[in-house]
């Protein structure tokens, strides 16, 4: 990526776009393997340089880059040590300065990216909130000034993502589960509109039960799951007890091999309703206490359709809404590049000693 400019004007073209998932490896297992995870960042690392690097046709130079930009946190340390300890080979070969940023900025300030060609950074209205939803995080975070940063509520116990993860491995289907159970809520939640089942049947924030036959097509079966923290007095989300609350209705309702498709389905919508209900709410009280002029939306979760079309009703037409491309809402290196140079300005292009930069596996915004 190259960039220029200061500040909130400072415009990027992207050079080159590759990706190595890992994603297939850790199926198996669920989810992050973290050996595995450092393992396979070994091996993928230095290939996805070399291809990034012809792809920008940067190969055939001595110093391909000005400045390098790196995570440090938070996240699973050795994986985190991987791309540092490379990173730090690399600024010290080419003689550049080494960028530490967090990839929690980095998913705030992917909003403002595009996957392909060039893009500035807009001039937003402050205050803005951003909500940061991912597989470790999920974080609301006032913004008074341009990367300034207070999170005002944060996840007590798992992460919206994390909850979705696990909720789909109950349910049966493989990592990462957000997608999968969001496109079995989006075909349920299609098949009960035109049924005319209201969205707000059964009681909200009850214990989970499934009421009537255990077959969905009978009139009668509804499923409640609860929506923890929804009337606490602050900011903050809780998703362990939704992700119980799930196991307990499969258990009674005597196994995941006792459940036909569509009461799956109708597990996943209500699980989906009750998450993202619980971000709908905090947030609005967010916007409401702070007078939030913007909303950026950031994180693994930020691609679930469902929460960006609840997301467009609550700004409406007065409050700015902004969205990472489906692709930068999951990680990616652009948003980390964008962070690192937007740092690097902000800074007056000091950074810190390299080898002052370690990974910080519980690093805050
Ligand atoms: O930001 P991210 O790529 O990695 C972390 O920093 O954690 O987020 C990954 C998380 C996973 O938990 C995944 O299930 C979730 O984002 N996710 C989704 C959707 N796409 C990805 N969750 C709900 N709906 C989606 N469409
Ligand atoms: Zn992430």
């Amino acid at each position: 990526m190259a960039a220029t400019g200061s500040n909130d004007n400072a415009s990027f073209k992207v050079l080159a776009d590759t990706v190595a998932s890992q994603i297939d490896i850790h199926i198996p297992y669920g989810g992050v393997y973290p050996a595995l995870a450092k393992r396979e960042h070994l091996k993928n690392l230095p290939l996805v340089l070399e291809k990034s690097l012809i792809q920008a046709k940067l190969h055939k130079k001595k110093k391909p880059v000005d400045a390098i930009a790196v995570t440090y946190g938070p996240g699973l340390e050795p994986a985190l040590w991987t791309g540092i300890v490379m990173a730090k080979e690399l600024a010290e070969k080419w003689k550049v300065p080494l960028i530490p940023v967090n990839h929690m900025e980095g998913h705030l300030l992917s909003v403002f990216g595009k996957n392909h060609g060039t893009f500035k950074i807009p001039k937003i209205k402050f205050p803005a909130l951003a909500l940061l939803v991912s597989g470790g995080h999920t974080e609301l975070v006032l913004i008074k000034k341009w990367m300034d940063y207070k999170i005002i509520g944060e996840t007590l116990d798992d992460a919206v993502g994390e909850a979705f993860d696990k909720v789909a491995r109950m349910l049966g289907l493989t990592y990462p589960g957000g997608p999968q159970i969001s496109r079995l809520a989006e075909q349920e939640r299609e098949k009960q509109s035109l049924r005319g089942v209201s969205q707000a049947d059964g009681p909200r924030g009850s214990a989970p039960r499934a009421r009537g036959d255990s077959d969905p097509e009978k009139i009668g079966f509804s499923v409640t799951l609860p929506r923890p923290m929804l009337h606490s007095k602050n900011f903050d989300f809780s998703y362990s007890g939704l992700k119980t609350a799930v196991l307990y209705l499969i258990k009674d309702m005597g196994g995941l091999e006792k459940i036909n498709e569509k009461t799956k389905a109708q597990i996943a919508l209500e699980f989906e309703n009750a998450a993202i209900e619980c971000l709908i709410h905090k947030t609005r009280k967010a916007i409401e206490k702070y007078k939030i002029e913007t909303i950026l939306v950031g994180g693994g979760v930020s691609a679930n359709k469902y929460l960006r079309g609840e997301m467009k009703k609550l700004a409406g037409k007065k409050i700015g809404l902004m969205f990472p491309t489906k692709e930068l809402s999951t990680d990616n290196s652009l948003m980390i590049g964008i962070a690192g140079y937007l740092n690097f300005i902000k800074n007056k292009r000091k950074v810190p000693r390299p080898t002052s930069i370690k990974a910080t596996g519980n690093l805050r915004l």
